[in-house]
């Protein structure tokens, strides 16, 4: 299975972030992430529908758009707006997620779910078939930079034996911590999908770092 390189722009440069993404874009990166908080659902306050707006406009690649917002429905309509490609909002704060996901995909969008450290696989046993993306959270959700959680795996090759059970296919991504230690890990516990921030944006060398990320899975 080849495994796609989702840079997440939150350890970005912001003060050059459209050519940031463009460089992102040139040195083989597939997907680009953006990490959305709102100081409830997380303490952490980063970014909103105007800078997937200006990303939109710097990249053709596909924008991941990860919500870690209370009542992400409420919000849905002004990132379809702003270009998102997937929208990614969390079980802990999606009460009634079927109809929130039935919403994103009625907008054409891929719908995806991120699960917290202690919500289980099984969270989304009963919904597979409603579901295009789900983020494994390698890291408590709110900051980057912090230390990958191994313990993680196990649920990581669940899942990927869930998708496998759900006949549709499924981007199943792993979010917080990736580096050229633990890419490797991620992948073979069945991740198709590196969300990583610091490892890529890390003193700017961005293609070099992507390219580090590449050989630590040969
Ligand atoms: C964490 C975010 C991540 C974060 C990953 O809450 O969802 O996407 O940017 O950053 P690193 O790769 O630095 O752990
Ligand atoms: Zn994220």
């Amino acid at each position: 299975m080849s495994v796609l390189i989702a840079p997440s722009i939150l350890a970005a440069d912001f003060a050059r972030l459209g050519d940031q993404i463009q460089e992102a874009e040139a040195a083989g990166a597939e997907l680009i992430h953006i990490d959305v908080m709102d100081g409830r659902f997380v303490p952490n306050i980063t970014m909103g529908p105007v800078v997937v707006a200006a990303a939109r406009r710097v990249t053709n690649l596909p924008l991941d758009v990860h919500l870690m917002i209370v009542e992400p429905e409420r919000q849905i309509e002004a990132f379809v707006e702003a270009g998102a490609d997937a929208l990614t909002v969390h079980v802990e704060a999606s009460p009634n997620l079927h109809r929130t996901l039935q919403m994103i995909r009625g907008f054409g969008l891929q719908a995806g779910v991120a699960l917290n450290p202690h919500t289980p696989a099984s969270a989304l046993s009963e919904i597979m078939s409603m579901i295009d993306v789900i983020t494994v959270m390698t890291v408590n959700p709110g900051w980057g930079g912090q230390e990958f959680l191994v313990e993680m795996m196990p649920k990581v090759a669940r899942l990927r034996a869930m998708i496998g059970d759900s006949h549709h296919p499924v981007n199943l991504e792993v979010d917080g911590g990736i580096n050229i230690n633990t890419a490797m890990t991620a992948a073979q516990a069945g991740a198709n999908v590196l969300i990583a921030g610091t490892s890529v944006f890390n003193s700017g060398k961005i293609a070099k770092n992507i390219e580090a990320l590449r050989q630590s899975m040969r």
